[in-house]
């Protein structure tokens, strides 16, 4: 069986940042991809060739078979060719992993690293959370009131809140929260010159590594620190089950002490920073549903769950295949790559009624944001709070919310989201 595939431009675009900050034309490609070829390889200039994964339900079955999709083998974030014969020859075995944390891990270390946190993140114990979470959104919704009538929402509000929650609940104090920001902004956003440390445009493999290499390392000495003094000084925040727990009977080795770090601190800011703004953006088009959700007693579910689907802020992970697997009717080989695309999935027909409307009522949300299987989202239930929350104290106390200039989006293939949303508002 010969291997589909795709036309330059669709492949182009799926693996250009630009594309990702002004997704409508991306959006075109999408579609295009998921009627005519849902699961077809990309051939790019700079990337070594990978599956482009569509369709909501091949990804459902590729995420809920890891023992032949696997995460560890090559990149989980698309990198480019150059970037990660340089990653590999920077990691230890040459795995090619910069940071190894949850995401990067197969059977069997996945599931004893994952089990370490997992029920600080299930909803009983959230509740425990809900009070100072409440007291986070009720200062960050405090401030902007005080900012006067006008803002950028997501520079101004929906970038410090997640970010608060997650320094609280992990017990990182709050005078590091501008740095740790900083630094996620330059992982996740190193694509995009507005948000990377260079403030330039990444021109090469060496650049983009050189510079993940600095912010990884000012993340492991900050972490290596906090280590010592919850081993030290043990409190109730995540840090402290991190540092002493142990692993096989020891405790967890550096570098995967750091990359748990990392993944806790980082996957829950930007990500619900880009669904917050994001339901915000959809309540200042549209005054009817803003008056509707205004109401105290509205209940926020739906919304949450369409803003969740409509804003995709994680837009990929890779898988490698572990062996030749038929796939969507496709023959992908032992060591083929995956793109699973949950912007396209998103935005899938075959699950969605009229997809690229905005709707808090749809029936069942299967929006697939999350990811799914054994590596589902860790904080999708602390997500899905932070935002409910956040809605709670805030649209009370306006009155009227309304765009006060063109939103932006972040130039990145991995997470997206609004860089820029400048709204005008009028306290109730
Ligand atoms: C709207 C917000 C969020 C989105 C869209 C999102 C999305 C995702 C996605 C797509 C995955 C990979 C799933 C897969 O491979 O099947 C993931 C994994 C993960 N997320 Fe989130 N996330 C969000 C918020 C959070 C928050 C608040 C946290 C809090 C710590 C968090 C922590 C994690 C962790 C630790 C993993 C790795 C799980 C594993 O590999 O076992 N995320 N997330």
């Amino acid at each position: 069986m010969t291997k589909p595939i795709l036309p330059g431009e669709v492949a182009a675009a799926v693996v250009d940042p630009v594309a990702y900050g002004d997704w409508d034309p991306l959006h075109e490609q999408l579609t295009w991809a998921r009627a005519h070829a849902p699961l077809a390889v990309a051939e790019t200039a700079e990337v070594d060739p990978f599956w482009l994964v569509t369709r909501h339900a091949d990804i459902m079955a590729i995420s809920k078979d890891p023992q032949r999709f696997a995460s560890g083998i090559r990149p989980t974030v698309l990198t480019n060719r150059d970037g990660e014969a340089i990653a590999r020859a920077a990691t230890p075995g040459g795995d090619g992993h910069l940071i190894r944390s949850l995401v990067q891990m197969d059977a069997p270390d996945h599931m004893k690293y994952r089990l370490l946190t997992q029920s600080w993140f299930m909803p009983k114990n959230l509740r425990i959370v809900e009070d100072r979470i409440r007291q986070i959104a009720r200062e960050t919704v405090d401030g902007l009131l005080e900012s006067g009538g006008t803002c950028d929402f997501a520079r101004d509000v929906a970038a410090h809140y997640p970010l608060r929650v997650i320094m609280d609940i992990l017990g990182v104090p709050a005078e590091d929260e501008p740095r740790m920001l900083m630094l996620t902004q330059q992982l996740f956003g190193s694509t995009d010159p507005e948000l990377n440390r260079s403030r330039e445009a990444i021109t090469s493999a060496e650049q983009a590594i050189a510079m993940l290499h600095y912010v990884i390392a000012d993340f492991e000495n900050y972490f290596r620190e906090l280590t010592a003094d919850r081993r030290a000084n043990p409190r109730e925040d995540i840090a402290t089950v991190i540092a002493n727990a142990s692993v096989d009977g020891g405790p967890i080795p550096d570098r995967e002490l750091a990359g748990y770090y990392m993944i806790i601190a980082t996957a829950g800011h930007d990500t619900t920073s880009a669904s917050t703004a994001g339901a915000i953006m959809e309540l200042a088009k549209n005054p009817a549903l803003f008056e509707r959700f205004r109401s105290a007693d509205s209940d926020k579910a739906g919304l949450i769950e369409e803003a969740i689907r409509w804003t995709t802020p994680v837009q990929h992970f890779m898988r490698s295949a572990r062996e030749d697997v038929e796939i969507g009717g496709q023959q992908v080989r032992a060591g083929d790559w995956l793109m699973l695309n949950y912007v396209s999935a998103n935005r899938d027909e075959a699950v969605f009624g009229d997809p690229f409307a905005f709707d808090p009522d749809r029936p069942k949300n299967q929006q697939i944001a999350f990811g799914f299987g054994a590596h589902v989202c860790l904080g999708q239930h602390l997500a899905r709070m932070e935002m409910r929350i956040m809605l709670e104290e805030l649209l009370p106390r306006i009155k009227k919310l309304e765009l006060a200039g063109d939103p932006a989006r972040v130039q990145s293939v991995f997470v997206g989201g609004l860089k820029r949303l400048p709204i005008r508002f009028e306290a109730a």
